[in-house]
């Protein structure tokens, strides 16, 4: 390889702004971002946040939904088992996740662009550093290409 495509290849890398979904359940993760922004702690503006009433509200379908719409990584945040508003909807999402996971398998994506994890409304710090790494995570995993190519045969055929 020359030196100007190592170049060209760096920059195209350095370029890469991976877009990233972050379900957060209303009670205790979007608190938690609320309380990182207050904290001035910083994420990177790659993530984009939406507010769910509970993380059981997220079906695993707007995940898949989601990495079909152009999404390079997928975040779910929930309250601390035990800690859920609604009592047990954690619950109900690691299970349902778990299934996802398994059918990401299937599908060929890779499992390390989806994670959950859990961040109470004083978590403000957690929320900034959980960000921060899926976000480099998603960074060292590249662009999405497996659904980007599902993405242009859906054109194609349209
Ligand atoms: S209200 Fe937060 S996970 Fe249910």
């Amino acid at each position: 390889m020359s030196v100007e495509m190592q170049v060209d290849k760096q920059a195209a890398e350095k370029e890469f702004r991976p877009l990233i979904v972050s379900f957060c359940c209303n009670w205790c993760s979007y608190a938690g971002a609320d309380l990182a922004g207050s904290s001035r702690l910083t994420y990177p503006a790659e993530i984009k946040i939406i507010r769910v009433p509970c993380s059981c509200r997220i079906n695993p379908l707007f995940i898949l939904r989601a990495f079909q719409r152009g999404a390079d990584g997928v975040i779910v945040n929930g309250c601390h088992p035990g800690d859920c508003h609604y009592s047990t909807g954690n619950y109900f999402t690691r299970r349902r996740m778990t299934v996802l996971f398994s059918l990401l398998d299937f599908l060929g994506i890779e499992r390390a662009r989806t994670r959950v994890e859990w961040v109470s409304a004083a978590e403000g710090a957690r929320f900034a550093s959980v960000m921060n790494e899926f976000v480099e995570q998603i960074r060292k995993l590249g662009e999405n290409k497996k659904l980007g190519d599902i993405r242009c045969i859906e054109l194609e055929e349209n």
